[in-house]
Protein backbone atom coordinates (compact mmCIF):
# COMPACT_ATOMS: atom_id res chain seq x y z
CA UNK A 1 0.00 0.00 0.00
CA UNK A 2 1.49 3.12 -0.84
CA UNK A 3 1.24 6.36 1.42
CA UNK A 4 -1.24 5.72 4.21
CA UNK A 5 -4.19 8.52 4.05
CA UNK A 6 -6.36 8.38 7.01
CA UNK A 7 -9.87 9.03 7.52
CA UNK A 8 -11.13 9.05 10.70
CA UNK A 9 -15.13 8.87 11.67
CA UNK A 10 -15.67 10.68 15.11
CA UNK A 11 -14.36 14.13 17.07
CA UNK A 12 -14.62 13.15 19.72
CA UNK A 13 -11.81 12.46 22.20
CA UNK A 14 -10.64 9.21 20.91
CA UNK A 15 -10.92 10.51 17.27
CA UNK A 16 -9.40 13.84 17.11
CA UNK A 17 -6.66 13.25 19.95
CA UNK A 18 -5.87 10.34 17.46
CA UNK A 19 -6.38 12.06 14.69
CA UNK A 20 -4.30 15.24 15.18
CA UNK A 21 -1.31 12.24 16.19
CA UNK A 22 -1.71 10.55 13.13
CA UNK A 23 -1.18 14.10 11.25
CA UNK A 24 1.46 15.04 13.10
CA UNK A 25 3.47 11.34 13.02
CA UNK A 26 3.35 12.50 8.74
CA UNK A 27 -0.27 11.04 7.59
CA UNK A 28 -2.60 13.01 5.76
CA UNK A 29 -6.07 12.97 8.13
CA UNK A 30 -9.51 14.12 7.64
CA UNK A 31 -11.49 14.06 10.67
CA UNK A 32 -15.68 13.94 10.11
CA UNK A 33 -18.51 14.80 12.46
CA UNK A 34 -22.52 15.09 12.31
CA UNK A 35 -22.62 19.33 13.17
CA UNK A 36 -21.85 21.69 10.81
CA UNK A 37 -20.30 24.27 13.58
CA UNK A 38 -17.94 21.31 15.08
CA UNK A 39 -16.57 20.87 10.96
CA UNK A 40 -16.20 24.82 10.52
CA UNK A 41 -14.65 25.40 13.67
CA UNK A 42 -12.31 22.55 13.50
CA UNK A 43 -11.03 23.90 10.24
CA UNK A 44 -9.94 26.73 12.38
CA UNK A 45 -8.08 25.26 13.79
CA UNK A 46 -10.47 24.92 16.95
CA UNK A 47 -11.30 21.53 18.80
CA UNK A 48 -15.26 20.99 19.95
CA UNK A 49 -13.49 20.24 23.53
CA UNK A 50 -11.41 21.61 26.19
CA UNK A 51 -8.49 19.34 26.56
CA UNK A 52 -4.79 20.98 27.49
CA UNK A 53 -2.51 21.55 24.76
CA UNK A 54 -4.87 20.28 22.02
CA UNK A 55 -5.61 23.44 20.50
CA UNK A 56 -2.02 24.57 20.00
CA UNK A 57 -1.16 21.17 18.26
CA UNK A 58 -4.51 21.17 16.07
CA UNK A 59 -4.18 24.43 15.08
CA UNK A 60 -0.41 23.86 13.71
CA UNK A 61 -1.77 19.76 12.13
CA UNK A 62 -4.66 22.27 10.09
CA UNK A 63 -2.20 25.11 9.12
CA UNK A 64 0.37 22.56 7.71
CA UNK A 65 -2.32 21.04 5.83
CA UNK A 66 -1.84 17.31 7.83
CA UNK A 67 -5.80 17.75 9.14
CA UNK A 68 -8.82 18.73 8.23
CA UNK A 69 -12.27 18.00 9.12
CA UNK A 70 -15.52 17.44 6.88
CA UNK A 71 -19.11 16.38 7.60
CA UNK A 72 -18.98 13.85 4.16
CA UNK A 73 -18.31 10.33 5.43
CA UNK A 74 -18.20 9.13 2.03
CA UNK A 75 -15.59 12.24 0.99
CA UNK A 76 -13.34 11.29 4.00
CA UNK A 77 -12.83 7.25 3.31
CA UNK A 78 -12.81 7.80 -0.35
CA UNK A 79 -10.12 10.43 0.19
CA UNK A 80 -8.10 7.84 2.34
CA UNK A 81 -7.18 4.05 2.57
CA UNK A 82 -7.35 3.79 6.42
CA UNK A 83 -10.54 4.24 7.67
CA UNK A 84 -10.58 4.62 11.90
CA UNK A 85 -14.33 4.47 13.25
CA UNK A 86 -14.25 6.38 16.59
CA UNK A 87 -18.16 6.92 16.99
CA UNK A 88 -19.71 6.75 20.69
CA UNK A 89 -21.04 3.17 21.99
CA UNK A 90 -23.37 4.94 24.80
CA UNK A 91 -24.90 2.90 27.16
CA UNK A 92 -28.33 1.81 27.07
CA UNK A 93 -30.89 1.27 29.72
CA UNK A 94 -29.65 -2.18 30.71
CA UNK A 95 -25.92 -1.23 30.43
CA UNK A 96 -25.23 -2.42 27.23
CA UNK A 97 -23.63 -0.51 24.60
CA UNK A 98 -25.75 1.65 22.04
CA UNK A 99 -23.78 0.13 18.49
CA UNK A 100 -26.52 2.78 16.23
CA UNK A 101 -23.46 5.02 15.14
CA UNK A 102 -21.27 1.87 14.68
CA UNK A 103 -23.58 0.82 12.36
CA UNK A 104 -24.26 3.75 10.36
CA UNK A 105 -20.46 4.61 9.77
CA UNK A 106 -19.81 0.87 8.76
CA UNK A 107 -22.51 1.36 5.96
CA UNK A 108 -21.02 4.63 5.08
CA UNK A 109 -17.51 3.08 4.62
CA UNK A 110 -19.11 -0.01 2.47
CA UNK A 111 -20.88 2.43 0.51
CA UNK A 112 -17.93 4.63 0.10
CA UNK A 113 -15.15 1.69 -0.35
CA UNK A 114 -17.98 0.14 -3.50
CA UNK A 115 -16.56 2.29 -6.56
CA UNK A 116 -12.96 2.71 -5.13
CA UNK A 117 -9.41 0.86 -6.26
CA UNK A 118 -7.02 -0.74 -3.99
CA UNK A 119 -7.10 -2.13 -0.40
CA UNK A 120 -8.53 -0.75 2.28
CA UNK A 121 -7.88 -0.90 5.81
CA UNK A 122 -11.06 -0.29 8.39
CA UNK A 123 -10.33 -0.55 11.85
CA UNK A 124 -12.48 0.07 14.81
CA UNK A 125 -11.52 2.32 17.85
CA UNK A 126 -14.46 2.65 19.35
CA UNK A 127 -14.86 0.41 22.71
CA UNK A 128 -17.39 -2.36 21.01
CA UNK A 129 -17.80 -5.82 23.04
CA UNK A 130 -16.28 -8.99 21.41
CA UNK A 131 -17.60 -10.07 18.27
CA UNK A 132 -18.72 -6.47 17.64
CA UNK A 133 -16.13 -5.99 15.09
CA UNK A 134 -16.27 -9.03 13.16
CA UNK A 135 -20.04 -10.09 13.37
CA UNK A 136 -21.31 -6.36 12.92
CA UNK A 137 -18.70 -4.31 11.34
CA UNK A 138 -17.42 -6.65 8.80
CA UNK A 139 -20.74 -8.14 7.58
CA UNK A 140 -22.27 -4.48 6.79
CA UNK A 141 -19.17 -3.53 5.06
CA UNK A 142 -19.22 -6.20 2.86
CA UNK A 143 -23.02 -5.63 2.06
CA UNK A 144 -23.02 -2.27 1.05
CA UNK A 145 -19.16 -2.64 -0.82
CA UNK A 146 -19.52 -5.94 -2.78
CA UNK A 147 -16.08 -6.58 -1.41
CA UNK A 148 -14.45 -9.63 0.77
CA UNK A 149 -13.03 -8.71 3.86
CA UNK A 150 -9.34 -10.45 4.42
CA UNK A 151 -9.10 -9.70 1.09
CA UNK A 152 -10.70 -6.56 -0.93
CA UNK A 153 -10.73 -4.77 2.34
CA UNK A 154 -8.93 -5.18 5.78
CA UNK A 155 -10.26 -5.91 9.34
CA UNK A 156 -8.71 -4.76 12.72
CA UNK A 157 -9.68 -3.44 16.20
CA UNK A 158 -7.67 -1.22 17.68
CA UNK A 159 -8.44 0.31 20.98
CA UNK A 160 -7.78 3.50 22.43
CA UNK A 161 -6.30 3.73 26.12
CA UNK A 162 -6.12 7.58 26.10
CA UNK A 163 -7.61 9.78 29.55
CA UNK A 164 -9.36 12.71 29.22
CA UNK A 165 -7.41 15.61 30.41
CA UNK A 166 -4.37 13.78 29.30
CA UNK A 167 -5.25 12.95 25.91
CA UNK A 168 -2.80 14.68 23.84
CA UNK A 169 0.03 12.98 26.16
CA UNK A 170 -1.48 9.75 25.72
CA UNK A 171 -2.08 9.87 22.39
CA UNK A 172 1.26 10.64 21.58
CA UNK A 173 2.70 8.83 23.90
CA UNK A 174 0.76 5.59 24.25
CA UNK A 175 2.41 2.36 26.93
CA UNK A 176 1.51 0.25 24.50
CA UNK A 177 -0.42 -0.53 20.65
CA UNK A 178 -2.98 -3.28 20.77
CA UNK A 179 -3.82 -4.51 16.91
CA UNK A 180 -6.33 -6.76 16.63
CA UNK A 181 -6.20 -8.09 13.57
CA UNK A 182 -9.08 -10.08 11.00
CA UNK A 183 -6.06 -10.44 8.42
CA UNK A 184 -2.09 -9.83 8.87
CA UNK A 185 -2.05 -7.91 6.31
CA UNK A 186 -4.26 -5.17 7.74
CA UNK A 187 -2.79 -5.48 10.62
CA UNK A 188 0.66 -4.59 9.31
CA UNK A 189 -1.11 -1.71 7.39
CA UNK A 190 -1.85 -0.11 11.11
CA UNK A 191 1.45 -1.53 12.58
CA UNK A 192 3.07 0.99 9.90
CA UNK A 193 1.29 3.87 11.60
CA UNK A 194 2.60 3.40 14.70
CA UNK A 195 5.95 1.97 14.04
CA UNK A 196 8.04 5.45 15.25
CA UNK A 197 5.10 6.50 18.26
CA UNK A 198 7.39 6.29 21.80
CA UNK A 199 6.38 6.40 25.01
CA UNK A 200 7.05 9.42 27.26
CA UNK A 201 10.68 7.71 27.99
CA UNK A 202 11.54 8.09 24.43
CA UNK A 203 11.31 3.99 24.02
CA UNK A 204 9.77 2.28 21.38
CA UNK A 205 5.61 1.64 22.23
CA UNK A 206 5.35 -2.06 22.41
CA UNK A 207 2.80 -3.30 19.74
CA UNK A 208 0.84 -6.38 20.42
CA UNK A 209 -0.86 -8.20 17.44
CA UNK A 210 -3.97 -10.41 18.76
CA UNK A 211 -7.08 -11.90 17.65
CA UNK A 212 -9.51 -9.48 16.89
CA UNK A 213 -11.92 -10.21 19.85
CA UNK A 214 -8.97 -10.17 21.84
CA UNK A 215 -8.24 -6.79 21.19
CA UNK A 216 -12.12 -5.81 21.91
CA UNK A 217 -11.91 -7.51 25.27
CA UNK A 218 -8.18 -5.81 26.68
CA UNK A 219 -9.95 -2.72 26.60
CA UNK A 220 -12.79 -3.25 28.47
CA UNK A 221 -10.74 -6.04 30.85
CA UNK A 222 -8.14 -2.74 31.55
CA UNK A 223 -11.10 -0.53 32.42
CA UNK A 224 -12.61 -2.80 34.64
CA UNK A 225 -9.38 -3.50 36.36
CA UNK A 226 -8.50 -0.05 36.78
CA UNK A 227 -12.10 0.38 38.30
CA UNK A 228 -12.01 -2.01 40.69
CA UNK A 229 -8.39 -0.83 41.87
CA UNK A 230 -10.27 2.67 42.34
CA UNK A 231 -13.18 0.74 43.83
CA UNK A 232 -10.89 -1.39 46.03
CA UNK A 233 -9.02 1.94 47.53
CA UNK A 234 -12.55 3.26 48.18
CA UNK A 235 -14.18 0.27 49.87
CA UNK A 236 -10.87 0.36 52.25
CA UNK A 237 -11.31 4.33 52.64
CA UNK A 238 -14.07 2.93 54.99
CA UNK A 239 -11.99 0.61 57.10
CA UNK A 240 -9.74 3.04 57.65
CA UNK A 241 -12.04 5.97 58.30
CA UNK A 242 -13.67 3.88 61.33
CA UNK A 243 -9.97 3.28 63.30
CA UNK A 244 -8.99 6.70 61.92
CA UNK A 245 -6.33 5.33 59.58
CA UNK A 246 -5.45 7.45 56.55
CA UNK A 247 -6.26 5.43 53.18
CA UNK A 248 -3.34 7.02 51.41
CA UNK A 249 -0.61 6.26 53.47
CA UNK A 250 -2.17 2.60 53.33
CA UNK A 251 -2.37 2.66 49.56
CA UNK A 252 1.36 4.06 49.39
CA UNK A 253 2.50 1.40 51.41
CA UNK A 254 0.53 -1.43 48.83
CA UNK A 255 1.06 0.03 45.71
CA UNK A 256 5.01 0.16 46.20
CA UNK A 257 5.09 -3.75 45.83
CA UNK A 258 5.88 -3.53 42.36
CA UNK A 259 3.39 -6.43 41.55
CA UNK A 260 0.47 -3.76 42.21
CA UNK A 261 1.98 -0.39 41.86
CA UNK A 262 1.01 2.59 42.85
CA UNK A 263 -1.72 4.18 40.48
CA UNK A 264 -5.59 4.35 40.80
CA UNK A 265 -5.41 3.57 44.49
CA UNK A 266 -6.27 7.16 45.11
CA UNK A 267 -9.73 6.95 47.47
CA UNK A 268 -12.63 9.40 46.51
CA UNK A 269 -15.97 9.76 46.33
CA UNK A 270 -16.29 7.32 43.01
CA UNK A 271 -14.92 7.40 39.40
CA UNK A 272 -16.99 8.91 36.76
CA UNK A 273 -16.49 9.59 33.47
CA UNK A 274 -17.04 8.34 30.10
CA UNK A 275 -15.65 5.25 30.37
CA UNK A 276 -15.49 3.20 33.23
CA UNK A 277 -18.97 3.31 34.41
CA UNK A 278 -19.84 2.65 30.85
CA UNK A 279 -17.45 0.34 30.12
CA UNK A 280 -17.86 -2.01 33.19
CA UNK A 281 -21.64 -1.44 32.93
CA UNK A 282 -21.24 -2.88 28.78
CA UNK A 283 -19.47 -6.12 30.29
CA UNK A 284 -21.62 -7.05 33.05
CA UNK A 285 -24.67 -6.48 30.49
CA UNK A 286 -22.87 -8.79 27.87
CA UNK A 287 -21.75 -11.42 30.75
CA UNK A 288 -25.14 -11.76 31.95
CA UNK A 289 -26.63 -12.04 28.10
CA UNK A 290 -24.16 -14.91 27.60
CA UNK A 291 -24.99 -16.72 31.25
CA UNK A 292 -21.56 -15.93 33.20
CA UNK A 293 -21.71 -14.50 36.42
CA UNK A 294 -19.87 -11.53 37.10
CA UNK A 295 -20.06 -10.79 40.88
CA UNK A 296 -16.55 -8.74 41.29
CA UNK A 297 -17.24 -6.67 38.61
CA UNK A 298 -21.16 -6.50 39.75
CA UNK A 299 -19.53 -5.32 43.44
CA UNK A 300 -17.55 -2.87 41.75
CA UNK A 301 -20.56 -1.08 40.28
CA UNK A 302 -22.51 -1.32 43.64
CA UNK A 303 -19.82 0.39 45.30
CA UNK A 304 -19.13 2.76 43.26
CA UNK A 305 -22.85 3.89 42.92
CA UNK A 306 -22.56 4.46 47.31
CA UNK A 307 -19.43 5.77 47.22
CA UNK A 308 -21.04 9.64 46.91
CA UNK A 309 -23.64 8.70 49.23
CA UNK A 310 -21.17 7.57 51.87
CA UNK A 311 -19.55 10.98 51.16
CA UNK A 312 -22.81 12.88 51.88
CA UNK A 313 -22.26 10.78 55.62
CA UNK A 314 -19.23 12.42 56.04
CA UNK A 315 -20.42 15.62 55.24
CA UNK A 316 -23.66 15.28 57.90
CA UNK A 317 -21.18 13.55 60.13
CA UNK A 318 -18.64 16.86 60.15
CA UNK A 319 -21.89 19.52 59.99
CA UNK A 320 -24.92 17.84 61.05
CA UNK A 321 -28.15 18.64 59.90
CA UNK A 322 -28.01 19.93 56.15
CA UNK A 323 -31.36 22.25 56.12
CA UNK A 324 -30.51 25.47 55.22
CA UNK A 325 -26.90 25.42 54.80
CA UNK A 326 -25.02 26.55 51.33
CA UNK A 327 -22.35 24.87 50.38
CA UNK A 328 -19.55 25.95 48.15
CA UNK A 329 -19.46 22.95 45.62
CA UNK A 330 -15.75 23.02 44.28
CA UNK A 331 -15.48 20.56 40.66
CA UNK A 332 -18.32 19.77 38.67
CA UNK A 333 -16.66 17.52 36.36
CA UNK A 334 -15.97 14.17 36.35
CA UNK A 335 -12.15 15.00 37.30
CA UNK A 336 -9.67 17.84 36.58
CA UNK A 337 -8.19 19.06 33.17
CA UNK A 338 -11.66 18.27 31.28
CA UNK A 339 -15.07 20.13 30.80
CA UNK A 340 -16.47 16.18 30.49
CA UNK A 341 -19.68 15.77 33.53
CA UNK A 342 -20.51 12.47 32.39
CA UNK A 343 -21.21 10.37 35.34
CA UNK A 344 -19.86 12.63 37.88
CA UNK A 345 -20.01 12.24 41.23
CA UNK A 346 -21.22 15.92 41.39
CA UNK A 347 -24.63 14.92 40.32
CA UNK A 348 -25.68 12.59 42.98
CA UNK A 349 -23.86 14.43 45.47
CA UNK A 350 -25.77 17.55 44.70
CA UNK A 351 -29.15 16.16 44.56
CA UNK A 352 -28.50 14.69 48.02
CA UNK A 353 -27.40 17.89 49.49
CA UNK A 354 -30.78 19.39 48.04
CA UNK A 355 -33.21 16.79 49.15
CA UNK A 356 -31.38 17.00 52.68
CA UNK A 357 -31.92 21.08 52.21
CA UNK A 358 -28.87 22.64 51.46
CA UNK A 359 -28.55 25.05 48.59
CA UNK A 360 -25.63 25.06 46.61
CA UNK A 361 -23.26 27.38 45.09
CA UNK A 362 -20.70 25.79 42.41
CA UNK A 363 -17.99 26.70 40.92
CA UNK A 364 -15.69 24.89 38.02
CA UNK A 365 -13.72 26.60 35.97
CA UNK A 366 -14.62 24.59 32.40
CA UNK A 367 -18.08 22.45 33.31
CA UNK A 368 -20.59 24.55 33.62
CA UNK A 369 -21.95 24.25 29.67
CA UNK A 370 -21.98 20.44 30.05
CA UNK A 371 -23.61 20.37 33.57
CA UNK A 372 -26.59 22.85 33.20
CA UNK A 373 -28.34 20.81 30.86
CA UNK A 374 -28.17 17.60 33.53
CA UNK A 375 -30.58 19.09 36.60
CA UNK A 376 -32.99 21.72 37.26
CA UNK A 377 -31.70 22.48 40.76
CA UNK A 378 -31.43 25.79 41.50
CA UNK A 379 -27.59 25.57 41.91
CA UNK A 380 -25.48 28.83 41.64
CA UNK A 381 -23.17 28.43 38.85
CA UNK A 382 -20.12 31.04 40.70
CA UNK A 383 -17.28 32.84 37.92
CA UNK A 384 -14.79 32.60 40.75
CA UNK A 385 -14.04 30.36 43.44
CA UNK A 386 -14.34 33.36 45.76
CA UNK A 387 -17.42 33.79 45.66
CA UNK A 388 -18.39 30.35 45.75
CA UNK A 389 -16.80 30.03 49.07
CA UNK A 390 -18.29 33.94 50.22
CA UNK A 391 -20.53 32.84 53.37
CA UNK A 392 -20.74 29.22 52.36
CA UNK A 393 -21.60 27.45 55.62
CA UNK A 394 -18.69 25.03 54.37
CA UNK A 395 -16.89 24.07 51.26
CA UNK A 396 -17.03 20.46 49.21
CA UNK A 397 -14.32 19.76 46.87
CA UNK A 398 -15.40 17.08 44.19
CA UNK A 399 -12.87 17.63 41.41
CA UNK A 400 -9.38 18.81 42.08
CA UNK A 401 -8.77 21.45 39.43
CA UNK A 402 -5.72 22.41 39.95
CA UNK A 403 -7.19 26.80 40.87
CA UNK A 404 -8.98 24.58 43.55
CA UNK A 405 -5.92 22.35 45.17
CA UNK A 406 -4.21 25.91 45.15
CA UNK A 407 -6.35 27.66 47.46
CA UNK A 408 -5.03 28.99 50.35
CA UNK A 409 -6.28 28.51 54.11
CA UNK A 410 -6.47 32.03 54.79
CA UNK A 411 -8.79 32.34 52.16
CA UNK A 412 -10.74 29.65 53.35
CA UNK A 413 -10.99 31.19 56.62
CA UNK A 414 -11.91 34.53 55.81
CA UNK A 415 -14.81 34.07 53.11
CA UNK A 416 -16.55 30.75 54.49
CA UNK A 417 -18.58 31.45 57.54
CA UNK A 418 -17.26 28.73 59.43
CA UNK A 419 -13.96 27.18 57.43
CA UNK A 420 -14.59 23.85 57.23
CA UNK A 421 -13.44 21.70 54.06
CA UNK A 422 -14.61 18.25 53.72
CA UNK A 423 -12.42 16.76 50.71
CA UNK A 424 -14.49 14.06 48.05
CA UNK A 425 -10.41 13.82 46.17
CA UNK A 426 -8.30 14.43 48.66
CA UNK A 427 -6.53 17.46 47.57
CA UNK A 428 -4.74 19.52 50.11
CA UNK A 429 -2.38 18.58 52.76
CA UNK A 430 -4.66 18.20 55.94
CA UNK A 431 -1.92 18.63 58.65
CA UNK A 432 -1.22 21.96 56.58
CA UNK A 433 -5.11 23.20 56.74
CA UNK A 434 -5.46 21.86 60.23
CA UNK A 435 -2.48 24.05 61.10
CA UNK A 436 -3.82 26.89 59.72
CA UNK A 437 -7.01 26.43 61.86
CA UNK A 438 -9.21 25.11 58.99
CA UNK A 439 -10.95 21.94 59.71
CA UNK A 440 -10.43 19.26 57.41
CA UNK A 441 -12.20 16.09 56.71
CA UNK A 442 -12.00 13.79 53.67
CA UNK A 443 -12.90 10.41 52.22
CA UNK A 444 -10.29 7.51 53.98
CA UNK A 445 -9.09 10.10 56.27
CA UNK A 446 -9.08 10.36 60.08
CA UNK A 447 -11.70 12.09 60.38
CA UNK A 448 -12.89 11.03 64.04
CA UNK A 449 -9.82 12.44 65.47
C1 LIG B 1 -10.21 6.10 31.66
C2 LIG B 1 -8.93 5.24 31.50
O1 LIG B 1 -7.93 5.70 32.42
C3 LIG B 1 -8.42 5.30 30.06
O2 LIG B 1 -7.32 4.43 29.91
C4 LIG B 1 -9.56 4.87 29.13
O3 LIG B 1 -9.15 4.98 27.77
C5 LIG B 1 -10.81 5.74 29.36
O4 LIG B 1 -11.19 5.68 30.74
P1 LIG B 1 -10.74 8.70 31.94
O5 LIG B 1 -12.17 8.27 32.12
O6 LIG B 1 -10.45 9.82 31.01
O7 LIG B 1 -9.84 7.47 31.44
O8 LIG B 1 -10.17 9.16 33.36
P2 LIG B 1 -9.34 8.52 34.56
O9 LIG B 1 -8.20 9.41 34.84
O10 LIG B 1 -9.03 7.10 34.35
O11 LIG B 1 -10.38 8.68 35.76
C6 LIG B 1 -11.67 8.08 35.73
C7 LIG B 1 -12.39 8.32 37.03
O12 LIG B 1 -11.75 7.62 38.09
C8 LIG B 1 -12.43 9.79 37.47
O13 LIG B 1 -13.70 10.09 38.00
C9 LIG B 1 -11.36 9.88 38.53
O14 LIG B 1 -11.61 10.89 39.47
C10 LIG B 1 -11.47 8.51 39.16
N1 LIG B 1 -10.22 8.06 39.81
C11 LIG B 1 -9.10 7.81 39.06
C12 LIG B 1 -10.21 7.84 41.18
O15 LIG B 1 -11.21 8.04 41.87
N2 LIG B 1 -9.05 7.39 41.76
C13 LIG B 1 -7.92 7.12 41.04
O16 LIG B 1 -6.92 6.68 41.65
C14 LIG B 1 -7.95 7.35 39.65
Amino acid sequence: MDGIRISVLGMGYVGLAGGMGYAKHGFKTIVTATTPSKVENLNKGIPPFYEPELEGLVRTEVNRGMLSATLNNLEAIRQSNVTFICVGTPSLPDGSADLGAVEAVAKDIGIAIRDKDGYHVVATKSTVVPGTTENLVLPIVEKYSGKKAGKDFGLVMNPEFLRQGQAVHDSLYPDRIVIGEHDAKAGEVIHKIYRDYKNDKEEPVPILHVEIKAAELIKYAANSLLATKITFANEFSRICEEFNIDVYEVMKGVGLDFRINPMFLNAGCGFGGSCFPKDVNAIVALAKKIGVETPLMDAVLYTNDIQPMHFIDIIKETVGNLKGKTVAFLGLSFKPDTDDTRATRALPIIEKLYEEGAMVKAYDPKAYYKFKPLTDLPIGYMDTIEEALKDADFAVVQSDWQEIREIEPETLKRLLKKPIVIDGRRSYDPERLKKAGVVYKGVGWKNRE
